[in-house]
């Protein structure tokens, strides 16, 4: 006799799309090519496009990569097993009778074992309410049968404001409980992103300092090199502030400056990081920027901007750039502004965080005077946490230099990195929920940034133009001025 635990069948709704095909199902693969799946587990896609199993397992196989399993032979062997446990329906998200074609697939054992299901809606947010409840409808909600669990999967954008967010959350929970619900923002499931409480919280030497007294100002910055690329269907109604800023930052944020966990589970990690997130008022637009990438002309070649994208409305005021300077009103950081930027169409791709402490007092070193200590934390690529101290440089005189103490990922571990998607998935399955945006985390960052948002939008405020591939808006340096600091350059 077998175990639920045996049986796991992952059904993918969106299969033929972006996310799906790049991200969780290469993340699946490597998940089962290093053992971490079930005995009986099995794939079922099912998104509008018609495909039939064969199609589907070679749309599969373009993305699947050897990383875990370097040797050709087996991995190719491997490779062909898990292909084989991938089948595929086509049909309309929103159709119940659709999506009852999945039952035969998706029945128990053949010795009557219930299986574990996860329903992954990799699919446009405006339908995770159709899918929930067809979902719902078509009796996939509860448990297939004692023993076992049902898991439901959603990726942010989570809404387009805190009222809109709610009724999201409301909605499916009128057909998941809240322990059944996963909702992904994969930047926590990134390694370094992974690493903060370890380096906060095990190396006694941060926590004291890690407050308003030794810290001037902590910089969170994401930034991408490439143009909306036709993705402006989505990103058009968006804009940069509910595509990155909302979310991928704020989760930064709060781990950045959140206290620390009373335990390692997901309850009080979360609490905490709600804790923090509450500390920290709405910014009015006097602190924050947008800004919109043009076009320029580049060794004679026309780069085009923004608007010129065929997915984007002409004239459209969506911002591809924003800064702002966010407090956290607490005895910990009162008084230090938290600066973050996310920009499309800049000069680099990169995420990192930068903590500038405050100078040395007492002017024994005046060559040091001014510019301080900085911890970086390098998110995205090469990942790394640097600390930029003085130091004497050799010789007879006394010359000073900020130099760094250094921990680069690709020297200092020999383990692969994983992809953020393979860990939470795993921890999907494990019914591991601390990288996983708990409800009240949601509103949270929701109150953050709605009022803002309402006023940019009821205002029309005009972003600011900046040349494709440069470093962003010179309202953004302005910005970080006010608050007595300076954006680090590359
Ligand atoms: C997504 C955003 O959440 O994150 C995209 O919607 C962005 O606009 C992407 O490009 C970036 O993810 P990563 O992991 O490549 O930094």
């Amino acid at each position: 006799m077998s175990e639920p635990g045996d049986h796991l069948s992952i059904v993918l709704l969106g299969a033929s799309g972006h996310l799906a095909r790049t991200k969780i199902l290469p993340a699946l693969f490597a998940l089962y090519s290093q053992g971490f799946l079930p005995k009986h587990f099995r794939v079922v896609g099912f998104a509008r496009t018609p495909l039939s199993d064969a199609e589907f397992r070679a749309i599969t196989a373009e993305n699947l990569t050897c990383r875990y399993m370097p040797e050709a032979a087996s991995c190719e062997a491997r490779m062909q097993e898990f292909l084989a446990r991938c089948t595929y329906v086509s049909g309309q998200y929103d159709a119940t009778a659709d999506l009852k074609a999945l039952a035969p697939l998706l029945k128990a054992a053949p010795d009557g074992t219930p299986e574990n299901r996860v329903f992954y809606l990799a699919v446009p947010p405006h339908v995770f309410l159709p899918v929930t409840r067809a979902l719902g409808e078509a009796g996939f909600a509860n448990p297939s049968g004692e023993g076992a669990w049902t898991r439901v999967v959603i990726e942010k954008p989570f809404g387009h404001d805190r009222a809109s967010s709610d009724l999201l959350t409301h909605e499916m929970g009128t057909v998941f409980k809240e322990e059944q619900i996963y909702r992904i923002d994969h930047y926590l499931g990134k390694e370094v992103i992974q690493n903060l409480l370890v380096l906060r919280f095990a190396n006694l030497i941060f926590e004291p300092i890690w407050n308003r007294h030794y810290i001037k100002s902590v910089q969170i910055t994401w930034k991408e090199n490439v143009s909306i690329e036709g993705r402006g269907g989505y990103f058009d109604g968006a804009g940069i502030i509910r595509d990155v800023m909302q979310n991928h930052l704020l989760q930064i944020l709060s781990l950045v400056a959140m206290e620390p966990p009373s335990r390692l589970n997901a309850t009080h990690i979360r609490n905490a990081k709600v804790n923090a997130l509450q500390c920290v008022p709405p910014p009015t637009l006097d602190d924050v920027v947008v800004g919109q990438y043009a076009a320029t002309y580049r060794g004679g070649v026309h780069i085009p901007g923004y608007r010129d994208d065929p997915s984007v409305l002409p004239g459209s005021r969506t911002a591809t750039y924003a800064a702002a300077a966010l407090r956290v009103v607490n005895g910990r950081w009162e008084g230090v502004p938290f600066l973050l930027r996310a920009g499309k169409g800049l000069d680099g791709r990169s995420s990192e965080i930068r903590i500038q402490f405050r100078p040395a007092p007492g002017g024994v070193f005046p060559a040091s005077d001014g510019t301080p200590n900085e911890l970086v934390i390098r998110i995205q690529p090469d990942e790394a946490i640097t600390f930029r101290i003085w130091s004497k440089v050799p010789g007879l005189g006394m010359d000073l230099e900020l130099r760094e103490l250094n921990l680069q990922y690709k020297t200092a571990f020999t383990q692969l990195i994983p992809e953020a998607y393979e860990d939470l998935l795993l921890d999907i399955l494990r019914g591991e929920k601390s990288l996983f945006i708990r409800e009240d985390e949601l509103a949270s960052a929701w109150d953050i940034f709605t009022p803002v948002l309402e006023t940019i939008d009821a205002q029309s405020v005009i972003p600011e133009a900046y040349e494709f591939g440069t470093a962003g808006p010179a309202g953004a340096d302005q910005l970080a001025a006010r608050h007595g600091a300076a954006w680090h350059r590359e």
